[in-house]
């Protein structure tokens, strides 16, 4: 994605806080928007205030110039937090209009949303937004069960709600030919100076004060195999940092694409979006995600992928979804004062 040429939302970094009801829903909106998932725990994201609407803009700051030089993965984590941000205003009785990338002068500019007074949320809003602080990204095995079949419907419909499609490789070689190219993607990736000094920035070492960035409560020292075995990012780069007492094997879980029928920023947002409604659900039934996009951070195998197992659609993000092995992993958000800031 271009860095554009003036910034996305001017303004302050104070937060408009004017104790009216809907400032304090949208400040508590934008609180809970922040614990989406972003590449990296980057949190790529700054929320501008005015009134009852809300800029959602992309921090180009935080963008990983080494393995997302076009800002897909940064878009996919900005559409998270506007399923968060849209799911919260509605827990609190707000309708929401949503423009996306509204102005093409302002590429950063990644959504207007505004709040105006709605009917009372529906059961099923109450119950994903019950998850938002308790979804958490596994990096590990899970459980030997398989996902009930009822449950992967249901997160192929919330897919399809904004856009994207969730497709289940079934096939074992499939499984097998899409662990290999998650494997080759990672260990050339780690031969890449320019990747392991871009992970080592967003992989701090133990006892950092950062409120950002994927640190040593968020993995196990040691990743248990699965069959066949997905490589997981090279967080502790040797140093032996993570948590102990992973089970030595596990399942791999469901291996699922999150694809979009074409590509780009607007598909890059409903893919963030498609996949939060998923994760919300998953965590709402005791399940939790698996991200391998290594593969799909190669073009030339992000291209093979596309033609081989996804019909030509647009591969975005590769998951594997099962119920977790072990306690849920540890993870770190931003104050909100840091990303919320008054657009008036
Ligand atoms: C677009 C995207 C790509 C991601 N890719 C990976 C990945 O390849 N490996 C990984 O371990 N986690 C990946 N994650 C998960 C993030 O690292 C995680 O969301 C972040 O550390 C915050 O942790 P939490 O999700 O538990 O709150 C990805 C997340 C997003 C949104």
């Amino acid at each position: 994605m271009a860095r554009p040429g003036r910034p996305c939302c001017s303004g302050s970094m104070k937060a408009t806080t004017t104790g009216t009801a809907p400032a304090t829903d949208i400040r508590r909106a934008v609180e809970d928007a922040i614990w989406a998932p972003s590449v990296h725990n980057t949190q790529p994201w700054r929320f501008g205030v005015r009134g009852a609407r809300i800029a959602l803009c992309a921090d180009g700051d935080r963008r990983l110039d080494a393995s997302d030089p076009d800002g897909r993965e940064m878009l996919i984590s900005c559409g998270a937090a506007l399923l968060n941000l849209r799911i919260a205003l509605h827990a609190r009785g707000h309708d929401t209009t949503v423009r996306i990338l509204p102005d093409p002068d302002r590429p950063h500019l990644l959504a207007d949303v505004e709040a105006t007074p709605g009917a009372l949320a529906d059961d099923d809003a109450l119950f994903l937004h019950a998850q938002i602080r308790r979804r958490r990204s596994h990096r590990g095995g899970f459980q030997a069960a398989p996902v009930p079949p009822g449950l992967l419907a249901a997160f192929r419909d919330d897919a399809g709600r904004d856009g994207a499609r969730l497709i289940q490789a079934v096939d074992a070689n499939v499984q097998g030919a899409l662990a290999a190219l998650t494997n080759a993607a990672e260990h050339s990736r780690r031969r890449s100076p320019a990747h392991t000094a871009e992970t080592a920035r967003w992989a701090p070492a133990p006892g950092t004060r950062r409120t950002d960035g994927v640190q040593q409560g968020a993995y196990p020292r040691e990743t248990p195999r699965t069959a066949p075995h997905f490589a997981s990012r090279d967080f502790a780069r040797g140093h032996g940092w993570g948590l102990a007492a992973a089970p030595a094997e596990a399942a791999p879980g469901a291996v699922l694409l999150l694809v979009t029928p074409a590509d780009g920023p607007a598909h890059w947002l409903r893919t963030g979006q498609a996949l939060q409604r998923v994760l919300l659900r998953a965590a709402g039934h005791g399940l939790a995600a698996a991200y391998h996009s290594q593969a799909l951070l190669v073009p030339e195998l992000r291209a093979f992928i596309r033609t081989t197992f996804c019909g030509n659609a647009y591969p975005q993000l590769l998951l594997r979804l099962g119920v977790p092995d072990g306690e849920p992993l540890q993870s770190v958000r931003r104050p909100v004062e840091e990303v919320l800031f008054d657009d008036r």
